[in-house]
């Protein structure tokens, strides 16, 4: 289970303030959990661990089985925002961190920019392999995604005639929306995003789960790490990480005008943990001129780059460290005789030790130097442990944007750079747009 550390907040902490937003954060799990918050029409993701029928992940696998009978040696999946997320983070906290799998395709992700370079070394490498594509959108009708697709698409009909009702699978809405109706015209099998789970909470639905299968995982691990933690968190107590976490991050906010939360992890293979993470929570709670501005940073790597303002710039963020208690792999420090390099004191230590030295003398450091810390801990990174960590975020984000008095379950400021990109784009319907903006540039 998820365990949360307040230690690190306490230098900076009144016990009353706490006991005060823990009063308020037991109201917003309330809220949650009856299911009668403001966008409750969007709280599928919460029954998801325990309500995923065998038959999806089934279904994915035959995706899986099928590609590999083909010979399929590139996926490439298409989406963005929670479109994408969840599975690239999944993808890079799995898998070795050099080597290609030897019985997995490889997974690329594209549709989340509109670089054409991007796209065009896509295409580089798609002429060198055999390709599959996964593309992904709830709405089935943004952007860049179609763009992306637009680009595979024509590229596998160009290669594989005839093929690409069975090298393309499509992710998306069960009725509305361009890529349904575009699906059902030329016979691609579909997956469904569930009305009632938004992007950014959508990585247990096949929006996730597909991507993660085809790469080799075990999404029913994932899923009970995902259902064991909704049982856990369904504790009405304020013992309930989440409760903790969501109360001590809205007093760091209001209280102590802590406006930027940084996301740390001491493993490279948690980078898109942080971008999963600033996406759930910058959507979720960023709203009405209110929010907790979501950074993250990757230790020791950023602690050369960003450690010098984190311990010594303006005086407006805490950390939220998550922990890993168990390094999967070993690698001891050798002796040397000659000791030139003057390492020998370290001989014989795990690199892990001095990892986790430096992780502990950075948080008194930055205790120090005025940074209050969370400590979110896991047992080690595997599909378990990480449907754990993305329920425990999501629930947590949940009871935090209430507190904040948010809807967590909307988005409406992403459409404003929407609606310009059309006018500039001249998408018909747009054209008064056009006009207005043009006398601006
Ligand atoms: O969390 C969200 O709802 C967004 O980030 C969406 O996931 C993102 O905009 C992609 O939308 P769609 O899946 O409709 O293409």
């Amino acid at each position: 289970m998820v365990k949360i550390n307040l230690d690190g907040c306490k230098p900076f902490v009144k016990a009353a303030d706490y006991d005060k937003y823990a009063a308020k954060a037991l109201e917003a799990f309330d809220t949650l959990v009856a299911g009668n918050g403001a966008g409750n029409d969007f709280l599928g993701w919460k029954t998801l661990p325990t309500d995923t029928p065998e038959s999806l992940i089934a279904d994915c696998e035959a995706v899986r089985d099928d590609w590999k009978a083909l010979g399929a040696n590139l996926v490439v999946v298409i989406g963005i925002g929670g479109s994408y997320l969840g599975a690239k983070c999944a993808l890079e906290a799995l898998s070795h961190s050099f080597l290609p799998s030897k019985s997995a395709p490889q997974i690329v992700f594209a549709g989340n920019n509109l670089s054409e370079e991007y796209l065009a070394e896509l295409t580089d490498l798609m002429e060198l392999r055999n390709v599959a594509c996964v593309v992904i959108s709830k709405s089935g009708t943004t952007t860049e995604p179609a763009v992306a697709f637009r680009v595979v698409k024509q590229f596998i009909e160009q290669k594989y005639p005839g093929e690409a009702s069975r090298r393309i699978v499509a992710i998306t809405d069960a009725a509305r929306g361009a890529l349904k109706t575009l699906s059902t015209q030329e016979g691609y099998r579909t997956f469904v995003v569930p009305d009632d789970v938004g992007g950014r909470y959508s990585v247990l639905t096949p929006v996730g789960l597909l991507p993660i299968v085809l790469a080799g995982f075990d999404v029913r691990a994932m899923l009970k790490g995902a259902a064991d933690t909704a049982a856990a968190l369904q504790s009405r107590s304020l013992d309930n990480p989440a409760l903790q976490y969501a109360a001590m991050r809205n007093l760091l906010y209001t209280e102590l005008g802590k406006k930027v939360e940084i996301l740390v992890s001491y493993n490279p293979k948690f980078t898109y943990l942080g971008e999963w993470w600033k996406q759930l929570y910058g959507e979720s709670e960023g709203k009405e001129g209110k929010g907790i501005y979501p950074a993250a940073v990757i230790c020791t790597t950023d602690l050369h780059s960003m450690g010098q303002f984190i311990q010594e710039g303006d005086r407006v963020m805490f950390e939220t460290v998550v922990n890993i208690e168990n390094s999967r792999r070993c690698v001891v420090i050798g002796e040397d005789k000659e000791n030139l390099d003057q390492l020998n004191y370290l001989a014989g230590q795990r690199v892990e030790h001095c990892n986790a030295m430096a992780q502990l003398g950075t948080k008194l450091a930055h205790i120090d130097g005025g940074v209050p810390q969370i400590g979110v801990s896991i047992e080690k990174i595997d599909e378990y442990n990480l449907g754990e960590l993305f329920y425990f975020f999501e629930f947590a984000c949940g009871i935090s944007a209430y507190v904040l008095g948010i809807n967590p379950f909307n988005q409406p400021g992403v459409e404003a750079y929407k609606k310009n990109m059309f006018a500039l784009l001249r998408k018909p319907g747009y054209e008064k747009q056009t006009e207005e903006l043009l006398k601006r540039i």
